[in-house]
């Protein structure tokens, strides 16, 4: 994700911001900038890629004088990684410098209209609307400008601003992305994340949605939406460096499970419309929809086993076969495919070799390609006729989480999205866009719900090998369920659809065999519960998944998973949380290293 940091004082600005900015490479980023004010001149230095190129560019800072100014990594949402795209952005005037954090949904809009008024773009970002806003605003006041722009915007944003009118000030504005001020002794300071502030000050102040704040060498003002100033206290920072990384959680991982709800919202958020799901990046899609005979989804990992969660719904609401395929396959499987083929590849990284050859094996044979994924201007994103963003941010644990169910989020909102355009859905389809509205505080509820993992997995992390079970969407679940337990945990994790059972597996059920058994689809539970009975009266131990007040499966279950009563044709995004928590745990439990478990890689790369 983008970071963000701000510095006014007395010494040279520039090597303070790349310092934080070097704090912040954590987070993924691929290009970055800065802009300092000398007296009421600005300079941007701006380079796609590493830190590195920049401190090179800018000889440490030496080479940029001045005491006031702003930095920002980049991870691309809108528009590729270049330098053109890299933030600070100016004015046309020069006036004004701005980093942005977030989403700007009605940047198109607004890029309209202010090309009209005579405006230059520069770049492809949301982010560009902003600083020409400004300046179209500015009549000598800066916070009234700031005021009437944000009156503007739609969206997240975490901004940093410098105008040349003002030497030594720098703007911080907040709405629904982190900011958080630094205060110093004769210097403040501003970031994205608390690790970019800790080498100069402990004490900070948390911005809140809708606050702003003017930063000079000696103050700190803090207003809020209308500019009536506010007053709020520094607390001190306790954590480290590494503590604060991680947000203050032991591992990636865990943050990056607790990140869900808000990875989740990005997501739909700017495809959610009054009218229905919109996909503004598909509408070259929409007049051949009604051509595609089949839909073939192909991936690896965990990204297939989102494929196999997102079949359910895209078949029962769009009607259209969906088939689901291992990239790793596909691509030697002499496929039947031609023009009337839509091929969904999924992938968080966008360079998973095996992907990217299916799927240019497909392209050649005819079929229409979408990519959801969550890299901007990944090899996958480029390939494809269309690009589906995933907004998960940048995911640094090697086990995926929020990746996985932004892809199944996505998938669901192409089922509405198709079956709506081809006229396929009725009454149903509030009540559906409802229900995807609701994920984000339903998947915290099954972050919350779960406060007992850490005793369960003391309980099973010395099992020998855990036998996953489902039916329909929840063995789609227990695939990934499954692969999460193994990688992390190291221990032996199979998914089996629970109707396989007498087919052979359950000749390895024995006394304490701990089999979890995964119960969100009422229309296939009964089925379940009989496997449940049947494992249980061959000695397992049974770990069910399934809503509070399920009465019969509590009553046969040994021990108990929970999450909120959701519809199963979009259940997986909620079933998978309290798995994640207990893969986590159980790998806690076994010592082993989370974040980089042995052998794997991030991004496969090669074959
Ligand atoms: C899952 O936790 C793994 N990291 C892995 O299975 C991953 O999903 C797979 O390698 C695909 O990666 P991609 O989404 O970047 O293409």
């Amino acid at each position: 994700m983008c970071g963000i940091v701000g510095f006014t004082g007395r010494q040279s600005a520039a090597p303070v911001l790349l310092e934080g900015l070097k704090k912040l490479e954590y987070r993924g980023y691929d290009s970055a900038g800065i802009a300092v004010m000398d007296g009421k001149s600005i300079t941007v230095n701006k380079v796609r890629g590493r830190i590195a190129n920049l401190c090179e560019k800018t000889k440490d800072g030496a080479k940029v004088p001045g005491t006031t100014g702003i930095g920002h990594t980049r991870w691309a949402t809108h528009g590729a990684p270049t330098e053109e795209n890299a933030h600070p952005h100016l004015s046309n005037d020069g006036r004004f410098a701005i980093v942005h954090n977030g989403i700007i949904e009605n940047y198109l809009s607004l890029r309209e209209e202010l090309t009209q008024d005579g405006y230059h773009f520069l770049s492809e970002t949301d982010t560009e609307v902003i600083v020409h806003l400004l300046e179209m605003y500015y009549r000598g006041n800066v916070r009234d400008a700031l005021i009437k722009t944000a009156n503007r915007l739609r969206g997240s944003y975490a901004l940093g601003v410098i105008c040349s009118e003002e030497p030594g000030k720098i703007y911080a504005v907040r709405e629904a992305s982190p900011l958080i001020l630094g205060v110093g002794i004769d210097e403040n300071f501003f970031a994205s994340d608390v690790t970019a502030l800790v080498n100069h000050t402990r004490n900070v102040i948390y911005l809140e949605d809708g606050e702003f704040a003017e930063l000079s060498d000696t103050s700190i003002r803090i207003f809020d939406c209308s500019g009536q100033e506010i007053h709020k206290k520094a607390t001190r920072v306790l954590w480290d460096v590494q503590a604060a990384e991680k947000g203050g959680y032991e591992h990636f991982m865990l943050k990056e499970i607790m990140e869900q709800p808000g990875a989740v919202k990005a997501t739909l958020a700017p495809r959610m419309k009054e009218h229905g799901v919109e996909f503004e990046e598909l509408t070259g899609l929409l007049p051949k929809l009604p051509s595609i005979r089949k839909i073939l989804i192909t991936a690896c990992g965990s990204a297939y086993y989102a494929g196999c969660a997102g079949k359910y719904a895209l078949e029962h609401l769009a009607r259209i076969p969906v088939e689901v395929e291992l990239a790793s396959e596909l691509r030697y499987s002499d496929p039947l495919i031609d023009e009337s083929t839509l091929l969904i590849v999924i992938s968080q990284s966008g360079e998973t070799a095996d992907t990217i050859a299916a799927m240019k094996e497909c392209k050649a044979r005819g079929a229409k390609t979408l990519a959801i994924v969550n890299v901007v201007g990944s090899s996958v994103a480029t390939l494809a006729d269309f690009a589906v963003y995933t907004w998960a941010g940048p995911e640094i644990a090697v086990a995926t989480t929020k990746g996985y169910t932004t892809q199944v989020t996505v998938l669901y909102m192409l089922a509405l999205y198709f079956a709506d355009h081809l006229n396929r859905i009725g009454e149903e389809k509030a009540r559906l866009q409802e229900a995807l509205q609701a994920m984000p505080r339903r998947i915290q509820e099954s972050i919350d719900m779960n406060a007992n993992i850490p005793a369960l997995a003391r309980k099973y992390h010395k099992a020998k090998a855990l036998f996953f079970i489902g039916r329909n969407t929840d063995y789609a679940v227990a695939l990934e369920g499954a692969l999460k337990m193994k990688e992390i945990s190291y221990l032996h994790a199979e998914a089996y659809a629970a109707g396989e059972l007498k087919h052979g597996t359950i000749a390895l059920i024995e006394e304490h065999q701990p089999v979890i058994a995964l119960c969100a689809n009422p229309s296939i539970m009964e089925k379940t519960l009989s496997n449940m009975v049947e494992v249980k009266s061959r000695g397992a131990e049974v770990l069910a998944l399934t809503f509070r007040n399920n009465q019969k499966i509590l009553s046969v279950a040994d021990d108990l998973l929970f999450m909120p009563e959701v519809d199963p044709l979009f259940s997986a995004v909620m079933e998978i949380v309290p798995l994640q928590l207990l893969a986590y745990y159980v790998a806690r439990e076994n010592g082993c290293d989370i974040d980089k478990p042995k052998n794997l890689a991030k991004s496969v790369t090669v074959e």
